[in-house]
């Protein structure tokens, strides 16, 4: 059976940049959900379909065909045969995604596609559900997370690197709604899955926190 490492935790807490550092070294595929879940929204906002209309939200996902591929390495994400990978980190894309993944019709098909890339490959999948409904019997299962205050400052100094002009208590009020909507929804919230082991990185450097991973795997 091919080793599946589930990782979970709230936005911003490094889940991306540890997992995708982990499968550089271990060799294994990194499965980026919440990708999946932006190119969804990217859908949605390209067809001016209102996260509040289930009906249509519905509907559309049956026109929407997500899929996933890598190139020198790095996930690409396919949306109807286009690759948008690059358009789906913005903010309007994330706060659009948060409100569009408590759909089931959205869930459903995700995890479909999110169940067939672990069982056919050694995988290091995030996102929010991953140890709880996706990956039930992964073999290791993290919940990663940071304080708030923690998250909101590497989120500042990412946007200010790129030249941004961004307000800390902004990002931070942008982190806590989308927290309190991922936690609170009805199907598959975020939550730590009763076998994960819980890791605060709010004083860890990225390093450490790949190392502590890799040592717990042994
Ligand atoms: O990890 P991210 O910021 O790219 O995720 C964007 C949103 O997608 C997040 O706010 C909730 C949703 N998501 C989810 O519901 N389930 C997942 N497995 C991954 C992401």
């Amino acid at each position: 059976m091919a080793y599946q490492i589930a990782i979970d935790g709230p936005a911003g807490a490094g889940k991306s940049t540890i997992a995708k550092k982990l499968a550089k070294k271990l060799e294994y595929i990194y499965v980026d959900t919440g990708a999946m879940y932006r190119a969804m929204a990217l859908y949605f906002i390209r067809n001016h379909i209102a996260a509040s209309d289930k009906k249509e939200i519905e509907a559309a996902c049956q026109k929407v065909e997500i899929e996933i591929a890598y190139k020198n390495g790095e996930q690409q994400v396919l949306l109807n045969g286009e690759n948008v990978t690059g358009f789906i980190r913005t903010e309007e894309v994330g706060k659009m995604t948060s409100a569009i993944s408590v759909y089931p019709a959205v869930r459903q098909k995700l995890v479909e596609l999110q169940r067939t890339l672990a069982a056919k490959n050694n995988v290091i999948m995030d996102g929010r559900d991953i140890g709880t409904c996706v990956l039930p019997q992964a073999q290791l299962k993290i919940y990663l997370t940071a304080s708030a205050e923690a998250r909101a400052e590497r989120r500042h100094k990412e946007l200010v690197e790129k030249g941004g002009n961004p307000v800390l208590e902004e990002i931070k009020k942008d982190i806590e709604e989308r927290d309190f909507r991922d936690m609170n929804r009805e199907i598959s919230p975020l939550k730590q899955a009763e076998d994960a082991i819980f890791l605060d990185t709010s004083h860890m450097g990225i390093e450490e926190v790949v190392e502590a991973i890799i040592k717990l795997k042994r």
